[in-house]
């Protein structure tokens, strides 16, 4: 997009207006994955290699896009995935993405790390919303945090399983905020700082306002400031958990059972075995291990090993309504988007989340009626084929 001034449509286009609007350590934190970021740009290569196979003469009128991800109705088969420190962005900005899921009638996840509090997320709509969970030491704080969830209508808890350990994110260390959770000592005065951006000063501890930490202040000692947070939490991941731990989760939680950061077919069964009712098969978006497969090459074996007995998302590359269709026809139920919407509330707050949305179905309508089907139960893996040029 050669201009700011002409309206943004794609994920790519939110990108670049973010990465002009925000401070380079910031938008570096959201852009960027880790090591050599190789991981990183195969999950969008591999969507690309996935090629739509045209069909023709067939009655597509009426195309419906409209299903359910772990019982939640969804206009299209997307969930906005767990975007840690997501609030940093803009403005309250998990609670603007929150009303724009609302309005384009898809499924929105707030991170254990947000920076609005799940209360406040709560507060926007009675439209559900769903939980993402990081194991932490103290087990009576998960027991809390996931009875206050309840209380306030969420019925999908989303647990990640893909950070043991952070993996090394490069653009990170470069900037001076390695540590998975970011930015929080440049949010004081210095040319990095907010300070710079006064558009989006936050409530995070700039010139006299009271710091939030989210769903976690309750739990912070007194007087912690950004940084000694960022350690509180650093210490307070949980490197030991095993899938025996999952017992102890299903028993306390109620409701649907989400486990993120599948990357193989052993683990997908193993997931399926202690008790998640969906899968997303996800390497964090090229965040954690660098060099491992993209997600999108491991679902077919993913979807062949579980055949029906749980539901399954992927992420990690998903950049447009396309990639929904691309998704659903190697075996995935729905997919998650981290980054697009990160970029797009970054560039135009809510109004940017709702207009990629908007784009998403747009272009999966298209998708589907230029494949020749009506509705997602008729994608199916013919539909798609890999980029060869001639056998
Ligand atoms: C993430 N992701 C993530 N996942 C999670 O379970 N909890 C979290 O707090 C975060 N935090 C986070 C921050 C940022 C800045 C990014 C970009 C990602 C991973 C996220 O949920 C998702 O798996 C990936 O973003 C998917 O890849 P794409 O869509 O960004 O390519």
């Amino acid at each position: 997009m050669p201009t700011m001034n002409l309206v943004p449509v794609t994920a790519d286009d939110y990108r670049r207006i973010a990465e002009r609007k925000l401070p380079r350590f910031l938008f570096d934190y959201v852009d960027g994955g880790a090591f050599q970021e190789v991981t990183l740009d195969r999950n969008r290569a591999d969507f690309e290699a996935i090629l739509p196979r045209q069909r023709v003469m067939r009655d597509v009128s009426g195309v419906d896009t409209s299903g359910t991800l772990a019982d939640t109705p969804a206009t299209m088969p997307v969930a906005l995935a767990p975007v840690g420190m997501g609030g940093m962005l803009a403005r309250r900005a998990e609670v603007q993405a929150k009303h724009a899921a609302d309005t384009a009638g898809v499924p929105f996840t707030l991170s254990t790390v947000s920076i609005c509090s799940m209360e406040e997320v709560a507060a926007v709509s009675d439209k559900p919303f769903w939980f993402q969970l990081y194991m932490l030491r103290d087990r009576a704080i998960v027991a809390e945090l996931l009875d206050r969830a309840w209380g306030l209508g969420v019925r999908t808890l989303v647990f990640t399983v893909d950070l043991a350990v952070v993996g090394e994110r490069y653009r990170d260390v470069r900037n001076g905020i390695a540590g998975g959770v970011a930015g929080w000592s440049k949010l004081r005065a210095g040319p990095m700082s907010y300070a710079a951006h006064p558009g989006w000063v936050l409530d995070v501890g700039i010139k006299g306002k009271p710091h939030t930490f989210g769903n976690l202040a309750t739990y912070v000692p007194a007087a912690t400031d950004p940084t000694q947070y960022r350690e509180w939490v650093g210490r307070q991941f949980d490197p030991s958990v095993t899938w025996k731990d999952i017992e102890w989760l299903r028993g306390i939680w109620k409701g649907k059972l989400m486990i993120k950061g599948v990357l193989s077919s052993e683990d997908a069964r193993s997931a399926v075995s202690a008790g998640a009712d969906s899968i997303v098969v996800s390497n964090h978006g090229g965040r954690q291990l660098d060099g491992v497969a993209s997600s999108i090459s491991v679902l077919p074996d993913v979807a062949e090993i579980l055949s029906g007995s749980a539901e399954i998302l992927v992420d990690g590359g998903v950049r447009s309504g396309l990639d929904l269709f691309r998704a659903r026809a190697l075996g995935a139920d729905g997919a998650m988007i981290g980054r697009p919407w990160a970029y797009a509330v970054a560039a135009r707050g809510e109004a940017g989340v709702t207009g990629l949305l908007a784009a998403f179905k747009r272009e999966l309508e298209v998708a589907l009626a230029l494949c020749g089907v009506t509705c997602l139960t008729e994608v199916t893996r013919d539909l798609v084929s890999r980029r060869q040029v001639f056998h």
